[in-house]
């Protein structure tokens, strides 16, 4: 990597980590440390920890970590020139010129983004062409006007496979690039069309990219739906379908479909604040996004059984993100796109009134769990009443439990202080279970009987516990390294990984350079950046003083030792078995 450190050092200097954080996760003061809620896993107790002294973060719920600049690569998706680009803009920066091999990347990025949104047009020039005559007349008969199709920028994939690749390399895309973009994959030396004879939506990212297309069989043909798989532009996983334009309306509330015709449908009918997910289940990173853009979320899924599961564990997830949310369910198992249809000009209002009387999930949960019980028998009532005091324990404020309860006491005529007893018992035990969990997930951490990074860690725990623990005192006293470089040469270090680590930053001391996390970085990878976010992260909680400092030393000279006499024995014993058999011959 070519970017001088002093630039690198400059933007993370001019991008405090505890401001940039914050505009991401609110953050508590903990002594000389943040804490919060990790963006980057779904908890509900803070483990983000931020240390401002020496600019990082690590989380012990998912053992992620690093600087600022990674904090910046994993939450906005980018990879690192483009978050040092972003937060060199944040603080009004130069950016020099770019190393070879990221510029590359971008610039293939660039070119993916380009060749999306070229194919996009194509397709809806096709769809207005005579080629594609039969896909228009789906969409209409399906419903949509021309305003629509434009807005959405749907179109048609001509049934020839190489159409559209021929257009693309007249206009001077190449086949690497074609097929990087996943627009086409190579068969028989030759490249085809990914995409044929298909109904086609783009999908479009937050900043008006086209970074993937659905494209839907006309007929009753396999598969349905076909996506583009991920890119280098495109992960499923991250994204919503029409995020960039619900983002834009004004209502706090977002409506959750399934499938990208429920979108469009409910669209055209005047509900601009829909979204879908890409063909798959919603993953948590959908849903913290989703919490970005509202507060509110009402889910809409099929009334199927396989629509339910997917409602349910939706919840789940969203609510994790503290989103408020209902759950609509469309009558008679319809989706959403034909119900809107079957009430032609009165859809609309048919929807709102849905919309409006959605029951929010624990309702939704409540109501659900009635249908398993009996409840005009004392054995059913017992049943539904243990059902739920687990489904009001999982909500945090009493004030809703208290509602919640003495509805219960209406249907199944117990007391509502009873039920309230009962929800509270169950609450705390719930906590408690999830407290018990999330310390027995700290302290496996903590052992990391599997450290994928410092593979060499069981075998030398207590070598490498010192050996972390002298890293991260150096990185956070750069004025002592000298002294503890003197006492400890890095041959004495046992593992690879932390000898490494050990190496760089005595060579960087002795260049007179700065011997920050920042500054490893560069060379490293994300999971090697997070486990030296762990050792800093310990170290903060432990504090080391420079006697302590000595104490790890001591540590590792001796467990290094033992080391070399368990070789030599080793080697004496190899040598005395090679003897034995030469006296034999
Ligand atoms: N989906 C997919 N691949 C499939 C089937 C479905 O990716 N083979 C995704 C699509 O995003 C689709 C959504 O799941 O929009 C919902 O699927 P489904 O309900 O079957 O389709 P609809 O969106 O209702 O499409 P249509 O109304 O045209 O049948
Ligand atoms: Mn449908």
């Amino acid at each position: 990597m070519l970017l001088p450190d002093s630039f690198i050092e400059e933007v993370k200097f001019r991008n405090d980590i505890t401001d940039v954080v914050s505009s991401y996760v609110t953050l508590k003061r903990r002594g000389r440390n943040f804490v919060g809620i990790c963006p980057f896993h779904s908890e509900k107790t803070a483990s983000f920890n931020v240390y401002p002294e020496n600019g990082s973060f690590y989380c012990f719920g998912c053992g992620v970590g690093g600087d600022v600049i990674t904090f910046i690569e994993k939450i906005e998706n980018l990879d690192y020139i483009e978050s040092l680009k972003f937060l060199s803009a944040r603080a009004s920066i130069q950016m020099p010129e770019n190393d070879k091999k990221s510029e590359e990347l971008s610039n293939l990025k660039r070119r993916i983004y380009e060749a999306n949104r070229e194919s996009a047009r194509y397709f809806h020039r096709s769809l207005y062409s005579k080629a594609g005559k039969e896909a228009l007349s789906y969409l209409y008969n399906r419903g949509l006007n021309d305003n629509t199709i434009k807005r959405f920028g749907l179109g048609y994939s001509p049934k020839s496979k190489y159409e559209l690749i021929n257009h693309l390399i007249t206009l001077g895309f190449n086949q690497s690039e074609i097929i990087n973009a996943n627009l086409a994959y190579a068969s028989y030396n030759k490249i085809s069309s990914r995409f044929f004879d298909r109904i086609m939506f783009p999908i479009i990212d937050l900043r008006g990219n086209v970074i993937a297309f659905g494209g839907r069989i006309m007929s009753d043909q396999k598969p349905k739906y076909l996506n583009t798989s991920d890119t280098l532009v495109f992960k499923k996983s991250s994204n919503l379908f029409a995020l960039n334009f619900a983002k834009n309306d004004e209502s706090d509330t977002l409506i959750l479909v399934e499938g990208y015709m429920d979108v469009i449908a409910l669209n055209q009918a005047g509900f601009k604040n829909v979204i879908a997910t890409l063909g798959t289940a919603l993953t948590s990173e959908q849903a913290k996004l989703i919490s970005r853009y509202s507060k509110e979320v009402v889910i809409c899924y099929d009334s199927d059984i396989a629509g339910q599961k997917a409602a349910s564990r939706a919840i789940s997830l969203l609510r994790e993100t503290g989103l408020l949310i209902k759950v609509l369910a469309v009558p008679n198992g319809k989706d959403p796109d034909e119900f809107i249809r079957s009430y032609g000009d009165e859809g609309k209002i048919r929807f709102k009134k849905l919309i409006e009387n959605s029951a929010n999930d624990v309702e939704y949960r409540l109501q659900k769990a009635s249908k398993g019980f009996d409840l005009s028998s004392s054995d059913g009532k017992i049943g539904y009443l243990k059902e739920a005091t687990k489904i009001l324990a999982t909500i945090d404020s009493k004030i809703e439990q208290e509602v919640y309860a003495s509805k219960i006491s209406d249907i199944i005529g117990v007391a509502k202080t009873s039920i309230m007893e009962q929800i509270i018992k169950e609450y705390r035990r719930q906590r408690n279970n999830n407290e018990k969990k999330y310390i027995k997930k700290i302290n496996q951490d903590i052992s990391s009987r599997n450290d994928s990074i410092n593979k060499e860690k069981m075998n030398n725990l207590r070598a490498a516990i010192a050996e972390e623990a002298i890293i991260a005192y150096i990185i956070n006293n750069q004025d002592l390294a000298n002294n503890i470089f003197s006492k400890l040469p890095c041959e004495n270090l046992c593992t690879s990984f932390n000898k490494k680590i050990y190496k760089m930053l005595m060579l960087r001391n002795q260049e007179g350079k700065s011997i920050s996390l920042t500054a490893l970085t560069q060379d490293l990878s994300s999971d090697e950046i997070s486990s030296i976010a762990k050792m800093l992260a310990k170290e903060s909680q432990r504090n080391s003083t420079k006697a302590d400092a000595d104490e790890y030393i001591k540590v590792i000279i001796e467990e290094k030792e033992k080391l070399n006499v368990s070789l030599l024995e080793e080697e004496k014993i190899r040598d005395y078995m090679k003897k034995l058999k030469e006296s034999k011959n």
